[in-house]
């Protein structure tokens, strides 16, 4: 079977090289892929979000399955294009993607369903926001509607800076929507809570931590993703069972009784506070860098799993991990998450020996003039896994160490909870 992977981060690289595994595959397209995809798959560049062209390149290399990476294409409705093209697809449709897609349906989805989650308003006017901030206290977190590319979550310090914020955002600041919820300020740990689902049955499928801030001590700007590890040892089996049954069944059951199952990865981000677990965010997708310390521990064949997902039959395996934890380092370009260069040559990837514990998966790289240079602000991830944290990291800065990277940075402290 020919599997096309849709999207180009280090969470489609650690994907790619997992389906590669697979007894069930032929040949695997990443469209468009990085440097590290096409030197195990074949990369077509093409604009994964003109549907009709990527229909075409499907047919004309015999693709029967397609696997998406990111939440642009599910939010704008992939899944149900294909399927109506007759083509084989893994991942939530445009209904259910609101959940990732839109702030204001996910919220009122929870509040209907009582399910835990912050204190809200969903907003389209000043009226509104002044109404919420009259029954507030400080900080308020104010979140842009649409999709937003992580830039749309301000933790807001005073009520001005509530005011102005919203007022970008009604004003078009993101294309997506000019929408907004205001929310009350959860104090935590957070975590993330991965599940793969079909019509009928969903699977525990991983927990990470990740470090969104770009610098150490969690300070500066929030990321992609700096790091990120698993499992998360905050999820005991007692807050499991409460994610379960307070978070996920709801929310499955509600999308079914509307008529559009989810089915796809799903991706739960969770504020846990006294033992309890609040619904920050869903995202319809694999987390990345979650991805890349989820996947090195999955035991079963990933095509054979999705296959069955794909006829309702979760519920026929076992899900199998393995006993190690895994930890990655994203390798940034220096800038990120502000302005950086790109195509900044990266030298000395290749003579790199890695052990079997070790993987680096490629992010924002590309081939230039037969030369690996960096094409984005998350770079490579570098990943380890192992018995303790406190080793796998050392590992990954000793072999972060070797690439010696002029024009990167990274962090260090990545599972300071954890080490
Ligand atoms: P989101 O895009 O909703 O995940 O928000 C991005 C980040 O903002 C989250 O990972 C949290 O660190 C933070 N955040 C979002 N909502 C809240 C909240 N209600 N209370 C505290 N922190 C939040
Ligand atoms: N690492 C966060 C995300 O994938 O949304």
């Amino acid at each position: 079977m020919n599997i096309a992977l849709i999207g180009s981060g280090g969470r489609e690289h650690a994907l790619c090289q997992k389906i590669l595994k697979s007894k069930e595959v032929g040949k695997v397209f990443c469209i468009p892929g990085n440097a590290g995809t096409s030197k195990i798959a074949t990369n077509i560049n093409i604009d994964f979000l003109n549907f009709k062209l990527l229909l075409s390149t499907i047919k004309k290399n015999k693709i029967s399955l397609v696997i998406v990476g990111p939440e642009e294409p599910l939010v704008r409705g992939i899944v149900d294009f294909l399927e109506k093209n007759k083509i084989k697809v893994f991942g939530p449709n445009k209904y259910a993607s609101q959940l990732e897609g839109s702030k204001a349906f996910m919220k009122n989805l929870c509040k209907e369903n009582k399910i835990p989650t912050a204190n809200f308003k969903v907003c389209k006017k000043k009226s509104d926001v002044l109404e919420f901030l009259r029954n507030s206290q400080i900080p308020v977190v104010v979140k842009a509607d649409g999709l937003a590319a992580g830039k749309g979550v301000t933790i807001c310090q005073s009520k001005n800076e509530v005011l102005k914020i919203s007022n970008e955002i009604f004003l078009g600041k993101f294309k997506s929507s000019r929408k907004l919820v205001l929310e009350e300020f959860l104090d935590g740990e957070e975590a993330s809570y991965f599940l793969i689902v079909d019509k009928k049955n969903f699977s525990f499928f991983g927990s990470a931590q990740d470090h969104k801030k770009v610098g150490e001590k969690e300070t500066g700007p929030n990321t992609g993703g700096m790091g990120a590890y698993s499992p998360a040892p905050i999820i005991k089996k007692k807050i499991e069972k409460k994610i379960i049954k307070k978070i996920i069944i709801p929310t499955l059951t509600s999308l079914k009784k509307r008529g559009h199952p989810f089915t796809g990865f799903l991706y739960a981000g969770l504020m846990i506070k006294n033992n309890e677990p609040y619904l920050i965010e869903y995202n319809i997708r694999m987390g990345d860098p979650e991805c890349q310390v989820i996947i090195p521990r999955l035991k079963n064949d990933l095509i054979k799993l999705i296959n069955l997902a794909l006829k309702n039959k979760l519920d026929k395996t076992k899900i199998k991990w393995k006993k190690e934890k895994c930890m990655t380092i994203v390798l940034c370009s220096k800038g990120y998450p502000g302005k950086y260069s790109k195509e900044k040559i990266i030298k000395n990837l290749e003579k790199i020996k890695l052990n079997k514990h070790s993987m680096i998966f490629h992010a924002g790289t590309k081939i230039l003039n037969k030369k690996l240079v960096s094409n984005g602000g998350r770079v490579l991830n570098i990943a380890s896994s192992g018995g303790n944290f406190f080793t796998i990291r050392k590992n990954i800065i000793k072999i972060i160490k070797k690439i010696n990277w002029n024009n990167g940075f990274f962090r260090k402290d990545i599972g300071w909870r954890v080490i």
